[in-house]
């Protein structure tokens, strides 16, 4: 850990103080990443506005489940949008992009409320029935294999994958875990997506959700094969490229 040493004079004494570096280069972001955390702060807030909208008789609760659900899944979706559309503009898709990096902090964030929001309102202390069922013979659980028992566990173990993103996405975990290292831990992204729109449809069907939601989820879903097809393609393309490039220089 590095650390940087103050001298402050009070009072004719002399103090020294060792401060931790890397907590002050935490907090000290810059304003276009401070505007994109206002910005994704409101982009929240909205999401939470319209749910009032279209469920105006909603408790609180209600409307940051479903807000704040919906919210994480878009951001989930656009963080992967990020990288295949800065490879069109960028030779090489850089390991760590910062508007990616904060959106993904507000996924996880948003993620991380939705499943509080459900805990607190379905469960009163027994949140293990959310996930398993007793066994017939009274001894142990089994996995709770209804529709909703299939998402709520889908939904779980998107929720670790998101805490880990989360974890992850700062200076210090990036210098801890290196370039590739990090990355690898980044592909379970993609893992994250499909376990969470599985989640989404299946809550979408028994909830008889309005066909705006449905529509949405269906566009986010088109949206992300495209591009990462796209980027896939990009990306080849790019390495290939760039292996005739060293091979003509060699010769
Ligand atoms: C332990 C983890 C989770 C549990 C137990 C859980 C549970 C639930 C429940 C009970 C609902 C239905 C809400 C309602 O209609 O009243 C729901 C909906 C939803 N969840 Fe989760 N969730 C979890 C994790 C996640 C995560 C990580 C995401 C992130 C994308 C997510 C996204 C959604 C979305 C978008 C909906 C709305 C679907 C609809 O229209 O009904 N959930 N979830």
């Amino acid at each position: 850990m590095t650390y940087i040493r103050y001298i402050i004079i009070s009072n004719n004494h002399i103090v020294t103080k060792d401060y931790d570096m890397e907590l002050i280069t935490f907090f000290n972001i810059g304003w276009q990443r401070w505007r994109s955390h206002g910005l994704l702060a409101l982009f929240t807030l909205a999401g939470c506005y319209i749910i009032h909208l279209y469920s105006p008789y909603a408790d609180l609760n209600y409307i940051i489940t479903l807000a704040c659900g919906y919210i994480s899944l878009i951001l989930i979706v656009f963080s992967l949008l990020i990288g295949p559309y800065k490879l069109l503009y960028l030779r090489k898709n850089p390991v760590n992009l910062d508007l990616r990096r904060d959106v993904g902090i507000w996924a996880g964030i948003n993620g991380c409320l939705h499943v509080a929001a459900v805990l607190l309102a379905r469960t009163r202390g027994d949140v293990i029935f959310l996930f398993l069922r007793p066994k017939p013979q009274g001894v142990g659980y089994d996995l709770l294999m209804s529709p909703q028992g299939i998402s709520n566990n889908l939904g779980l173990v998107a929720t670790f994958i998101l805490i880990l993103l989360l974890v992850l996405s700062n200076d210090i975990s990036l210098k801890y875990f290196k370039g590739k290292r990090w990355k690898f831990l980044q592909r379970f992204n993609y893992g994250l997506v499909v376990l969470a729109f599985i989640h989404t449809v299946l809550y979408q069907r028994f909830g008889n959700r309005a066909r705006g939601f449905v529509i949405l989820t269906l566009v986010l879903a088109v949206a992300v094969l495209v591009i990462q097809a796209a980027g896939f393609f990009l990306y080849n393309r790019n390495a290939s490229r760039m292996k005739n490039h060293h091979r003509v220089r060699q010769q």
